[in-house]
Order: C-alpha cells, then sequence, then structure tokens
C-alpha cells in the first residue's frame, strides 16, 4: 500500500490539498453551513472525548476488524459518500473505490456521483454500498434502486438530512452553482492549478457531471438547477421509507440521524442500520455533533448497527468513536484530503494513516481487539 512520509497525518494531506486544488473546489469539500460553527463543535466534541489507558497487559495482536452485515471489513472505518466527488480531483471517485476495496473498506457511493454507479460496483465489488437522495418521483426511485440491485450493490444508505438544500456562503461566494457556468475567477483559479485543470478539462477524466441521474432529466425546458431541486423528496416520509424497506430487500441504513425518536421510528420501519451525522456540518449550523447525538443513542445501539460520521480526522477519533458505540466510522473530508494532496495514491494513504493510528491507539488504551472498545474506556 502507497505511504508517503511527508504527510504523516490528514492535517498534513489537508493543507497540501489546498495547495494543489482550486480555491472553488478546496471550498467546496472544507466548508460548512452559515458561520461554520456545527463543523467546528464536530472537532471539539471528538477531541473532549477522555479514554484512560489500561496497562499490565499483552497487546501484541491486534484484531482491527469490523463485522457489519454479514461481510468481515478488516478495517473499522469506512468513505462517506460525497456528491461531485470527481470536481474535487479528477477520477477521485475510482481511486477512493479502488483504495477502499484494496483494504476491505466500505466505499458509500452517492446517487450525486460524477461516476456510473455500474462502473463503481465493479471497480469495488466486494466493499461497494450506494448512497440514496430519495427522488420524489416514485418510478424513478425503483429504476434507480433495480440498477444498484443490478449491479451489486451490498448495502442500500438512505440520507435523510437534507430536506432543503443547504445555503453554504464559500459557495455561493465562489460562484459554485447550478448550470455551472465558469467565472473569470474560476478560470484563474483552474490557470493556477494546471495539474487539475489539465485532467478535469481533458479526455483523461472529463468535466463532473451527475451521470447517475442525467437520464431521468426528461423535460428539455428544464434548467439542471431547477431539475436537482425538483429531483429529491424535500423530506423523506416516514411512509417513503417503509416503501423503500419493501423494496430494497438487502441491508438499509439511514444517515444523517440525530434526534432519538428518529432512531426509533428508523428501527420500526426496518431498517438495519443508522449512520449518526450531521453531514459533516453542512447542513445545520446549531445541530448537535455527532459525539452527542452517540450517546443518545446508547439506548437502542443493542437493537441495530449503530455507525457514525462527521469530524473524524484521526485513528483516535475513530475508536473514541467506538468508546461511544459506533461499530464503524466514516470519514468524508480526510479522504478528500488524501485525493487532493497526491492524486490517486492518496486515497490509500489515508487508510494507511487511519489503519496506523486506530491500531497504535488500542495498543496504547490496553485493547488488542477494536470490537471489544466500549464505554468502560471513557473517562468516568
Ligand atoms: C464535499 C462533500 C460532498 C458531500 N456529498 C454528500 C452526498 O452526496 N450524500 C451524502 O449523503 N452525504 C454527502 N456528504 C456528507 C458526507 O457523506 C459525510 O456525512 C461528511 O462528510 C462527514 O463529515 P467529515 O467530512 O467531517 O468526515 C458530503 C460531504 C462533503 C464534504
Amino acid at each position: 500500500m502507497h505511504y508517503d512520509p511527508r504527510f504523516p497525518s490528514i492535517a498534513d494531506l489537508k493543507r497540501r490539498a489546498q495547495k494543489r486544488m482550486p480555491k472553488f473546489a478546496f471550498d467546496y469539500a472544507d466548508g460548512g453551513i452559515d458561520e461554520e460553527h456545527g463543523k467546528r463543535r464536530n472537532r471539539a466534541a471528538w477531541q473532549a472525548v477522555i479514554l484512560t489507558p489500561r496497562y499490565l497487559r499483552d497487546v501484541s495482536h491486534t484484531d482491527l476488524r469490523a463485522r457489519l452485515f454479514a461481510h468481515d471489513y478488516s478495517l473499522p472505518f469506512g468513505v462517506a459518500p460525497i456528491g461531485l466527488g470527481n470536481m474535487l480531483w479528477p477520477r477521485a471517485e475510482r481511486a477512493l473505490a479502488r483504495a477502499a476495496q484494496q483494504a476491505n473498506i466500505p466505499y458509500v457511493l452517492s446517487t450525486f456521483s460524477t461516476t456510473e454507479l455500474e462502473t463503481i460496483a465493479q471497480v469495488a465489488p466486494d466493499v461497494c454500498w450506494f448512497q440514496l437522495y430519495v427522488p420524489q418521483q416514485v418510478a424513478v426511485m425503483q429504476d434507480l434502486l433495480r440498477r444498484v440491485k443490478r449491479a451489486g450493490y451490498r448495502v442500500l444508505v438512505v440520507t435523510i438530512d437534507i430536506p432543503v438544500g443547504a445555503k453554504r456562503n464559500r459557495e455561493l461566494k465562489n460562484g459554485l452553482k447550478l448550470p455551472f457556468s465558469v467565472t473569470p475567477m474560476m478560470v484563474w483559479q483552474c490557470m493556477l492549478h494546471p495539474t487539475w485543470s489539465l485532467h478535469t478539462f481533458t479526455a483523461t477524466a472529463g468535466s463532473p457531471d451527475f451521470v447517475n441521474i442525467a437520464a431521468y432529466r426528461t423535460r428539455a425546458d428544464q434548467g439542471l438547477a431547477q431539475f436537482i431541486t425538483d429531483f429529491t423528496m424535500h423530506g423523506v416520509t416516514r411512509e417513503r421509507l417503509a416503501m423503500i424497506r419493501k423494496l430494497w430487500d438487502g441491508p438499509l441504513v439511514i444517515k444523517g440521524v440525530q434526534h432519538i425518536r428518529d432512531m426509533q421510528t428508523a428501527l420500526k420501519i426496518g431498517v438495519d442500520g443508522i449512520i449518526i451525522s450531521n453531514h459533516g456540518g453542512r447542513q445545520l449550523d446549531a445541530a448537535p455533533t455527532s459525539a452527542h447525538s452517540l450517546r443518545a443513542a446508547a439506548e437502542i445501539g443493542a437493537q441495530t448497527t449503530v455507525m457514525v460520521d462527521s469530524g473524524l480526522r484521526t485513528g483516535l477519533d475513530i475508536v473514541r468513536a467506538k468508546a461511544l458505540g459506533a461499530q464503524l466510522a466514516f470519514c468524508g473530508r480526510s479522504f478528500l484530503w488524501g485525493v487532493g494532496a497526491l492524486g490517486a495514491r492518496g486515497a490509500q494513504q489515508v487508510a494507511h494513516i487511519l489503519h496506523d493510528e486506530v491500531e497504535r491507539t488500542l495498543k496504547q488504551l490496553g485493547c488488542d481487539t477494536f470490537a471489544r472498545m466500549d464505554q468502560s474506556w471513557l473517562e468516568a
């Protein structure tokens, strides 16, 4: 597996990514909503979780596996879904999927990905999960789910936390809006980042597009922005979730859950797992941190598979999340900084860094098996 010793942490990769990516692309990945307090609180909340080490134990061998939905993943973290991934770095989605397949960790492809879902299923056949933004039209949803099933996706992840499009000020200031129109400022930023531009605007990678849903755009007079707005439900209802449950016979997960009532409702509907998430601080600036919501989820933890994302940047954070009850943690921006910094090789670099950090943290804490890390390590 590739490892470049100049970038030993995700923070180092982020600094390099910021230099290599055009500003509008970096800001799209890095930005949160409103004043970005929620995004900052996510980090602070993980950092505030204190774990007490136990010594006088043999930790020469560690077991980092996470068993989820009848599959043994080699490591307890995965790649979170990212819309417009190839805009962040050319062919980023393939690189991330390939690295996930090599590392045997889950890769979640976004509905709004810029690589066809059928292609990614071939790149990561053993670890591919599909994230669904629920289409308003039932017939479109049925067709999309048929394609996802046929392609061989193992788990369906329904994102519920986007009842309304987010107003992200950095994106607005950068002129990043639909339909894409290249502003003079963007042209300047692209000129300053020739590697990104060369690959993005030539046949090597191609200009990013919403390839999975393009076929459903039937009205020629409908602009892209309107199409995207009209495409997804403005608030996924319980009834629709129940319909998805009937249509999808594999493992079903909902993503973006924060309130205990929503967790209980989801369980009643029959979902198999939840991803506690505030979308990385990108939807509601006042949202509770994922560390907080995980504590709230403790009462249902035994009944379902609890996973988490938002603000995790180190292996220590992943162990902290496990101590709070998450069986697996997803990372969004951490993986983006990898590809932004080092291109395709960066995806492997992130997996390597997080693997190494999880392992060292477990040993330091006196725990040889990730699955056994629990609240008994939390500071009393
Ligand atoms: C640039 C970007 C695009 C995203 N696109 C999606 C998406 O298409 N679907 C989705 O469910 N979540 C999306 N998310 C949210 C991530 O899946 C995940 O919840 C979040 O990134 C976790 O926080 P972290 O970036 O701090 O790790 C996106 C996040 C970012 C940063």
